[in-house]
């Protein structure tokens, strides 16, 4: 944190210097306060008579020190929050920065709904915690301190009795804070999950409406917000108990003091005006040891979430590039070579012993059950995860000897999710090649059948898209996504079950110009229709982690079981319909 800190240390310094003034002012006030009552209203020296002009002129002097006491107390203030704002936002950037390095692996470790509770609400702690630090643990140790040794310069015995006082109170917060601690851990992770199911049902609303989920989501939220609020409470119940104990602590020792004072008093030891002020001391005091539990929970809270801040921080980017920046000979070839794969934290191997080999310019489909590898068959081409065995080369070259960026700036892959931006329709096909000129993104468009849509609406290209593409059709999002991917014109491209939302004119339309335009470059198309994967030069079928068949359609028609079932179970609906198109 040191790191952060420093950065804006001057404004910490300040704010430390100030808060030094503040508390002075609050420290020299009581024995000016006593001043005036013995010399100036008792005249306790001057055998009972009262001075005015003491009073005035003290009195001034009292007005002038609040005055200084507040501006201090302000820039104080001012400065603090220079501090923590800067370093909070100092901290978010990195964080985020952190993220946008983070593979696909460390992606499903930490869970969205938890990235982002770190970026936005354990941020906010560690914030509050650097602000509570200098602005708090400054003010509360001077006033204690401060305190105690006034305390000792008016009476020595009344500076014995808060220092017998002070180690009682202080194993008293320590205990309750002890208790407090690991509530504060159960607190953030408690937090995560309601923040994640928050996430989840507000992003997905449609589809709890569509499943009538409503009732079942309500209780499932509620829950995980009753237990949030039992944690909250129980942290607060720890401290709800502590507060009355060292209150009444303080006012058993302020009727001490009253008592001793008396008594000194009685023997000429003390005068009215010093016991004032040491009661005043003493309330600065119990002030400062409340302060000092609120500090600590705050620090211990915001050392709960500096910690998770810090996995962030922390977590090296695990996928490193590789040191290859030659030129390749071929371009566009993928081999798979003896690759298995397990999902990381998981022990079920998803792909097993797959030797393929795709060849530049080909277009090889992929089909297969649902859930049968896939999506992770082709992930693996441009390392969104790394292969558990043997290797996947492109051009020959292992792909995790390519620097990432070399290597992703080959592949030109459609995720089997459309993802788009709250950015009009022309950006989003952009970010595939972001020099591309308006004519290569309306190439790109009319390649992947969108043209038409986009000039229907009001705006063409510059219409704004809604928040993950909610104002497009399934069908849009896709052709769009894929628009992205064809503008780009890489070497490789991969459709992960891309126009699965097409109907079969719309996507035979879109391979046919698909090839037109990129006759080069190599294909690779996951689909689950017969109708999509007929045309492709090879199509292998995924069974049970391994390639079960490889083939062209008619081939595989007569080689593969389970290619006839699938191609029978489609024929009467697809079949016809594919003659058609
Ligand atoms: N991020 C992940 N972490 C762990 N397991 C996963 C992950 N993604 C997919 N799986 C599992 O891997 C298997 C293959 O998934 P996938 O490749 O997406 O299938 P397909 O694309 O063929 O439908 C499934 O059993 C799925 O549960
Ligand atoms: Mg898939």
């Amino acid at each position: 944190m040191w790191k952060y800190i420093r950065q804006y240390l001057p404004y910490a310094v300040l704010a430390a210097l100030f808060m030094v003034g503040e508390v002075m002012m609050d420290l020299i006030q009581p024995s000016i306060m006593s001043r005036i009552v013995d010399e100036g209203v008792l005249g306790v020296n001057n055998g009972g008579v009262g001075d005015m002009n003491v009073i005035i002129t003290l009195g001034v002097q009292m007005i002038l020190l609040v005055l200084f006491g507040g501006f201090c107390g302000s820039m104080n203030n001012v400065f603090v929050h220079m501090s923590g704002q800067n370093i909070g936002n100092e901290i978010r950037k990195d964080c985020f920065r952190r993220i946008m390095t983070f593979s696909f692996p460390q992606l499903d470790k930490f869970g969205t709904g938890s990235l982002v509770t770190r970026v936005t609400n354990d941020i906010t702690q560690v914030q509050n915690f650097i602000s509570q630090f200098v602005r708090g643990m400054i003010r509360t140790f001077l006033l204690m301190f401060g305190s105690i040794y006034f305390m000792f310069a008016i009476n020595r015995k009344f500076g014995l009795i808060v220092l017998c006082a002070f180690p009682i109170i202080v194993g008293c917060m320590a205990f309750c804070l002890a208790k407090a601690d690991p509530l504060f851990s159960k607190l953030q992770k408690q937090l995560d999950a309601v923040n994640t199911m928050m996430q989840e049902d507000v992003s997905g609303i449609r589809i709890i409406k569509a499943c009538v989920r409503e009732i079942s989501e309500k209780i499932r939220f509620g829950k995980a917000n009753d237990e949030l609020v039992k944690t909250q409470l129980s942290v607060l119940v720890i401290f709800a108990f502590m507060n009355p104990v060292i209150n009444a602590l303080m006012y058993v020792v302020t009727a001490i003091i009253l008592k001793v004072g008396a008594l000194e008093v009685a023997n000429g030891g003390a005068t009215p005006g010093t016991i004032m002020a040491a009661i005043t001391y003493t309330t600065q005091l119990l002030h400062g040891i409340t302060m000092l539990v609120m500090l600590f929970q705050n620090i211990s809270r915001g050392l709960v979430s500096w910690k998770r801040v810090k996995e962030i921080l922390h977590s090296e980017p695990d996928l490193k590039d590789g040191s290859f920046d030659g030129q390749t000979e071929q371009q566009g070839k993928i081999e798979f070579q003896n690759v298995s794969f397990t999902y990381p934290g998981t022990d079920r191997p998803v792909l097993e012993h797959i030797d393929l080999t795709i060849h530049k310019g080909e277009t090889v489909a992929v089909m297969g059950a649902t859930g049968c590898g896939k999506t992770s068959l082709v992930n693996l081409i441009p390392r969104f995860y790394d292969v558990t065995s043997g290797a996947v080369l492109i051009d020959g070259v292992n792909v995790k000897e390519y620097r990432q960026s070399d290597l992703r700036g080959k592949i030109a892959p459609v995720l089997q999710k459309s993802e788009l931006f709250s950015e009009t329709i022309g950006q989003n096909i952009s970010w595939g090649k972001p020099s591309a000129s308006s004519e290569e993104i309306k190439a790109a468009a009319v390649t992947a059948q969108a043209d038409e849509f986009i000039s229907q609406t009001a705006e063409g290209y510059d219409t704004l898209v809604a928040e993950r593409g909610m104002s497009l059709s399934g069908g849009q999002k896709q052709r769009l996504s894929i628009a992205r991917a064809v503008v780009k014109n890489a070497e490789i491209l991969i459709f992960d079950d891309s126009t699965s939302a097409l109907d079969l004119k719309t996507e035979a339309k879109l391979y046919d110009s698909l090839q037109k335009t990129n006759p080069d470059s190599t294909k690779i198309i996951v689909a689950q229709r017969i109708a999509t994967v007929r045309r492709a030069d090879r199509i292998i079928v995924l069974e049970n982690g391994g390639v079960a068949a490889c083939g062209t359609h008619t081939e595989l028609l007569e080689s593969c079981p389970v290619y006839r079932d699938i191609y029978n179970s489609q024929i009467g609906k697809d079949g016809e319909e594919n003659e058609r198109a």
